[in-house]
């Protein structure tokens, strides 16, 4: 079980709220807008984790961190991308402190080691009319190794499958939280410390795009978290709602 003494402790500006088994945390703090900004919920196991682009997140009980921080844009000028590629960054920093490995960061949200997926962000936009009520970010990452399920044996990964490192997750989340407050404070920084990380820079990557698939080159990302690519006229672009992959 995580322990959420030791996070209220560490990370004293958060709410922490702990639940067994649920559907998915995103969808829970889609039903809870009524709870304070920076409250976080936090499931030992999820039914239905989702992902970007429909899929979903895979997230047995009691082997990874699957948890939603709701924010409240009045408070927070950041976009969807802004916070997506910080928490990215911020995952990372927290599994390299803890562990020592430092994964690669695959643009936008996923976190790789050995070209397999540890870790993913899922944020969500909720609006009522024009206006935007609330952001979720969701962070999913995998911890304790398990037995995956067929459809993701090949392309999905725990931390411990790399690393014999035993740490209770409640400090692998703190860690996240302190890089996540750090880069909000200092957004240029973590422009540069993503793009240290960004996969695939001057390879050639496939783009996945609105059912059509284009193949590019990676140049790095703008101020934004978009990805520059060199098209195959040689030109620059830069994608917004887009996935790449190094296979067609
Ligand atoms: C992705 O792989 O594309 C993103 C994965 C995000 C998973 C996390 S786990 C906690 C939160 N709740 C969800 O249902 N999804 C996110």
């Amino acid at each position: 079980m995580i322990d959420v003494r030791v996070l209220k402790k560490l990370c004293p500006t958060y709410s922490f709220l702990h639940l067994d088994t649920i559907d998915s945390t995103n969808e829970y703090l889609k039903s809870r807008l009524d709870l304070f900004e920076k409250t976080i919920v936090i499931a030992e196991g999820q039914t239905q984790g989702k992902g970007r682009n429909g899929r979903s997140f895979y997230s047995p009980k009691g082997c990874g961190i699957y948890m939603s921080l709701l924010i409240k844009p009045q408070n927070d000028p950041n976009t969807i991308f802004d916070l997506t590629g910080i928490a990215a960054l911020s995952a990372l920093k927290a599994i390299q402190t803890v562990y020592g490995i430092t994964p690669s960061i695959k643009w936008l949200n996923d976190l790789m080691v050995q070209d397999q997926k540890i870790a993913g962000i899922l944020c969500e936009s909720l609006f009522f009319g024009n206006q935007m009520k609330a952001m979720i970010l969701g962070i999913g990452i995998n911890v304790h190794s398990f037995k995956k399920p067929l459809d993701i044996a090949s392309i999905a990964a725990s931390i411990e499958d790399f690393v014999s490192i035993k740490k209770p997750r409640s400090i692998l989340i703190a860690k996240f939280l302190h890089s996540f407050d750090d880069y909000l404070a200092a957004p240029d920084k973590a422009l540069e410390d993503y793009r240290k990380h960004l996969a695939y820079v001057n390879q050639k990557v496939y783009i996945h795009q609105q059912g059509q698939t284009l193949s590019g080159i990676v140049r790095g990302i703008d101020d934004h978290f978009h990805l520059l690519i060199e098209n195959s006229q040689g030109q620059s672009e830069s994608l917004v709602s887009a996935e790449i992959s190094i296979r067609p």
